[in-house]
C-alpha cells in the first residue's frame, strides 16, 4: 500500500496548490490513499464544509486536523456527518468528531489517526496513553495504521515515533509548517518524519504575511497576522510504502515542490 500525505494546507493558495498538484502527484507516485492535513485551510484557521468537500473532489481520501480544528465555527455544523475527517483523538470525551477513520484499499483497511502533542500546546489528554487505548481497537481491524501527530516540539514527536515503533505503520508530524530532514524507517518497521511541512504560500512566514510577523518580533506589540493569498506556492508531502502483508513500512520519501524544486513529472 502506498500513502501520499500532504502537510498543512494554508489558505486559498494552499487549496489551489492541492487542486493543481494532487492529480500530478497521483500520476507520478500512484498512491492508493491520499491524506491531507487541513486545519489551516480556511484563511489559516480551521476548515469549512465547502473546503472539506473540495479536498475530496480533488482526490483526497482523508483530511486530518489539529489545534486549529475549531477556529472556523462551520466545523460544528458538519463534523458529525464528515466521514473522512479526523480530529485529534486526545481531545476530552464529548468533543465532536472522531480521532480515527478507516479507508479501504482493495481488501486492506488503513486506519488514519490524528493526535495532538502537549508541549507548548493546550493540555489535552495524554496522547501516548490515548494511542495505547486506540491501538487495542484498531489492531482488531488492521495492521496498517497511519498517525498524524500534530505537535510543536521535535522531542515530543520523536518520543511518539519511538513509542509506536513496530506498533503502527507510520508516524508523521504536522503543525510547525517546516519540513524536517529526518525521514527514516525505525528499527521495528515504523516510517517516521518529525514534520512533513506546509502547503501554501512560499514567501510568507509559516504561511502568514511576513511584515506583521517581523514587526511583532521587533516591537513585542500585538499584531494581526494575515495569510498570504497570492504569489509563489510550496507543497510539502511524503510518500510511504507499506508491506501489504504485515503493515510495516518499507520506505518513506519526503517531497517538496516549489519554484526552487519543481516537480519532475
Ligand atoms: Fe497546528
Amino acid at each position: 500500500m502506498r500513502i501520499l500525505f500532504i502537510g498543512d494546507v494554508v489558505g486559498s493558495l494552499g487549496r489551489e496548490t492541492i487542486s493543481e498538484y494532487v492529480p500530478k502527484l497521483k500520476k507520478k507516485y500512484r498512491p492508493q490513499v491520499t491524506i491531507v492535513n487541513g486545519e489551516n485551510a480556511a484563511s489559516g484557521r480551521g476548515i469549512t464544509e465547502k473546503i472539506y468537500k473540495g479536498f475530496l473532489q480533488d482526490g483526497v481520501d482523508v483530511v486530518t486536523l489539529g489545534n486549529h480544528a475549531w477556529d472556523n465555527r462551520d466545523i460544528f455544523e458538519f463534523i458529525a456527518e464528515a466521514k473522512k475527517l479526523v480530529r485529534p483523538a486526545n481531545f476530552p470525551k464529548g468533543t465532536p468528531g472522531v480521532g480515527i477513520v478507516y479507508v479501504k484499499v482493495n481488501q486492506i483497511e488503513l486506519a488514519v489517526i490524528n493526535l495532538q502533542a502537549r508541549s507548548f500546546m493546550t493540555a489535552l489528554d495524554d496522547p501516548f496513553t490515548k494511542m495505547d487505548e486506540i491501538l487495542k481497537e484498531a489492531k482488531k481491524r488492521t495492521a496498517h495504521i497511519f498517525v498524524d501527530f500534530h505537535g510543536e516540539t521535535t522531542s515530543e514527536k520523536q518520543a511518539m515515533g519511538w513509542y509506536l515503533d513496530g506498533r503502527v505503520s507510520a508516524v508523521v508530524g504536522t503543525h510547525t509548517h517546516v519540513q524536517t530532514n529526518d525521514a527514516r524507517i525505525l528499527p521495528q518497521g515504523t516510517a517516521y518524519l518529525t514534520d512533513v511541512g506546509m502547503t501554501g504560500p512560499y514567501d510568507g512566514i509559516l504561511g502568514m504575511k511576513k511584515e506583521a510577523v517581523i514587526e511583532k518580533f521587533m516591537t513585542a506589540l500585538p499584531r494581526r497576522f494575515e495569510v498570504v493569498e497570492q504569489g509563489r506556492h510550496l507543497l510539502s508531502a511524503c510518500i510511504i510504502e507499506l508491506d501489504d502483508a504485515t503493515g510495516k513500512a518499507k520506505s518513506i520519501q519526503p517531497i517538496q515542490i516549489s519554484e526552487d524544486r519543481p516537480l519532475m513529472e
